[in-house]
């Protein structure tokens, strides 16, 4: 048997600008994460059993497009030429594939590069073929793209490498230095909500008034820039006014919602230092930067005012 996980992660600043090529910083979050085993079977095919969605079926069974087939035969077909004395995917030797996840599903948290990752991760070791991290990622990315459509990339490239990322697309992975660690408090609004929908949103925005919106996406890509200096510098308290300015923008471009404003405000009242929604949003989460001694206080009443769960984490150097 063979095990494997992958943590989730947080878009701390630059969600959907970052699809139009300006930065973004995300984080791992290790509170949550997927867990894959793959174990010999006497049985034939390759099985697959994740009851979080409630699956159970022989991978032949299922749409080429479904993102678990997808990642196997994507992981098979390769070594099929390459490698022919693993056989590829005919007449592998019989497997089953064990997936849970506590990261929620459409929420912003990564919950399918964090399956799609530790899934490939388990295959490889179990089939010993070794994957670096940048065949990983690049793998993950396929299956973002049935996801999402036309993803950054940004969240298989903090999941595979699991550490801080400023991430500007198609540039080599570039991590960043956190010069004093600092406490964000994630809330999730409980409401699942698909990134692919909000991006194509943005994007009938922007076919409408490119002017307009790439200025938005600069103002943006100016705020991570400076948010990243902040990090470094050990000045994570002032990242809160900028927390609050990127979710103006976010609000802008239509991708909050009523339940995330209404957390992201909670935050702020309950004494957060700013405040912003994460991720693809319509749903999903908010993170608000708060003292650590703060914590506590910020996560009770972000669950009086709605949240369905939070979680209190820390970014270490
Ligand atoms: O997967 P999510 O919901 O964290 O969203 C990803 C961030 C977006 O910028 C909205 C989309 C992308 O591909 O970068």
């Amino acid at each position: 048997m063979t095990s494997a996980f992958a943590p989730g992660k947080i878009i701390l600043f630059g969600e959907h600008a970052v699809v139009y090529g300006r930065p973004a910083l995300a984080v791992p979050v290790t509170q949550v994460h997927a867990d894959v085993e793959v174990l010999d079977s006497s049985k034939d095919g390759i099985w697959i059993d994740a009851p979080d969605i409630h699956l159970h079926a022989e991978l032949n069974s299922l749409l080429p497009d479904h993102p678990l087939a997808a990642v196997i035969s994507n992981f098979f077909t390769p070594l099929s030429s390459l490698h022919p004395a693993k056989r590829g995917m005919e007449g592998q030797r019989g497997v089953e594939i064990k997936i849970s996840s506590t990261i929620p599903v459409a929420s912003g948290l990564g919950s399918g590069a964090a399956v799609s990752v530790a899934l490939i991760r388990a295959l490889s070791s179990h089939l010993d073929h070794p994957m670096t991290n940048e065949q990983l990622n690049a793998l993950a990315y396929e299956i973002e793209k049935i996801h999402h459509g036309t993803p950054s990339g940004i969240d298989n490239t903090v999941i595979t490498y699991a550490k801080p990322v400023y991430f500007v697309k198609g540039h080599l992975i570039e991590t960043f230095k956190v010069g004093k660690p600092f406490t964000i408090v994630i809330g999730d609004t409980g409401i699942s909500a698909p990134t692919k929908e909000a991006v194509g949103d943005v994007h009938v925005l922007w076919e409408a008034d490119k002017a307009r919106w790439e200025k938005v996406f600069d103002k943006i890509g100016e705020i991570v820039k400076k948010a990243k200096e902040k990090i470094e510098n050990g000045e994570s308290e002032e990242l809160g006014e900028l927390m609050n300015q990127n979710h103006s923008l976010l609000q802008e471009m239509t991708v909050s919602s009523p339940e995330l404003d209404r957390l992201v405000n909670a935050a702020l009242k309950a004494g957060a230092l700013g405040a912003k929604m994460s991720g693809g949003g319509r749903g999903g989460n908010m993170i608000a930067l708060v003292k650590p001694e703060t914590a506590e206080a910020v996560s009770r009443l972000l669950k009086e005012a709605g949240a369905k769960n939070t979680i209190i984490t820390s970014i270490h150097p």
